[in-house]
């Protein structure tokens, strides 16, 4: 049997079945406080590999910069409203503001700079923490996963994405110092699993990013799993031109170079992650 990074061996995952119906959605936050680790990459090609066999997706762009939305194509300074309306306005609804994608069975909640302006307005809110919670339980139904792109940041936007979410994916780059903040990163998470919500799991971390023909990268991964044990996901992100390439292009590269070795594995870490039972 083939060997996964740190040396477990690593099964052949099966292709998923295909759903007889959709939803009730799990929700996955992906985050890590660092930028550049590859949260909103992770994102948009894990929905674009689980909608590719027939799971009904949404992204939730959760960052000012909207990366995620120009990632699929939507320039986010033409749009007129975004999540942040429907986290600050009662009445704004959820259907208005989701869009397609040019990726079927993806859909996205856009964002751009105006999200930036609530983490200062929400500081005054009621249940500020669960704002983002309330804005997505009518889409809860329509969906089988929502992956929220989390802002390089452990602010009170981040903050509602753990308080909505069922699971976290941590996306390590790696890199000498990518353990440095994992610590402080798994507090909150524990913080918000105490006083918010019960519920929250984190599902895995996913190495990104990876090199094989370094030591220094072997390395890195083995430290994840010493201090994280199975945690530490079997599938790893290789390095690849194609992904900036691919963003560039404004599309995932499951579509953009779909039979790259990158596409394979986002494959791979939707199959992993049905089979763990993180994903439906
Ligand atoms: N596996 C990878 N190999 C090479 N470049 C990558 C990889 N994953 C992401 N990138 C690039 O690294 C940069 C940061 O990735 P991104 O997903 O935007 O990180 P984050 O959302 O955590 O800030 C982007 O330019 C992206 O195209
Ligand atoms: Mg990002």
């Amino acid at each position: 049997m083939e060997l996964d990074p740190v040396g477990r061996p690593l099964p052949l995952f099966p292709d998923p079945a295909p759903l007889a119906s959709h939803g009730p959605a799990r929700v996955i936050a992906m985050c890590n406080q660092k930028g550049g680790v590859g949260k909103t990459t992770t994102t948009i090609n894990l929905a674009a590999a689980l909608a590719e066999v027939g799971r009904r997706v949404l992204i939730v762009d959760f960052d000012p910069q909207g990366a995620a939305s120009v990632g699929l194509g939507i320039s986010p300074h033409e749009l007129e409203r975004t999540v942040y309306n429907l986290m600050m306005e009662r009445n704004a609804s959820l259907s208005e503001v989701v869009r397609a994608t040019g990726v079927p069975n993806l859909d996205l909640l856009p964002a751009n700079i105006d999200l930036s302006a609530a983490e200062v307005q929400l500081v005054s809110e009621v249940a500020r923490e669960s704002i983002l919670a309330r804005v997505l339980r009518p889409a809860l139904d329509d969906y089988d996963v929502i992956l929220i792109d989390c802002q390089p940041s452990l602010g009170l936007l981040t903050v509602n994405a753990l308080t909505a979410a069922h699971g976290v994916l941590i996306p390590l780059e790696c890199e000498f110092f990518a353990l440095r903040g994992v610590a402080l990163l798994v507090e909150t998470i524990e913080k918000v699993r105490d006083r918010l919500n019960p519920r929250l799991e984190v599902d895995g971390i996913l190495a990104t990013m990876y090199d094989s023909r370094t030591l220094h990268a072997r390395e890195v991964v083995a430290r994840v799993h010493e201090a994280f044990g199975d945690t530490l996901l079997q599938t790893v992100i290789g390095r690849t031109v194609k992904f900036p390439d691919s963003s560039v292009a404004a599309e995932p590269i499951i579509t953009y170079a779909s039979n790259h070795s990158g596409a394979s594995a986002y494959r791979q870490l939707a199959r992993e992650l049905i089979a763990r039972g993180d994903a439906a």
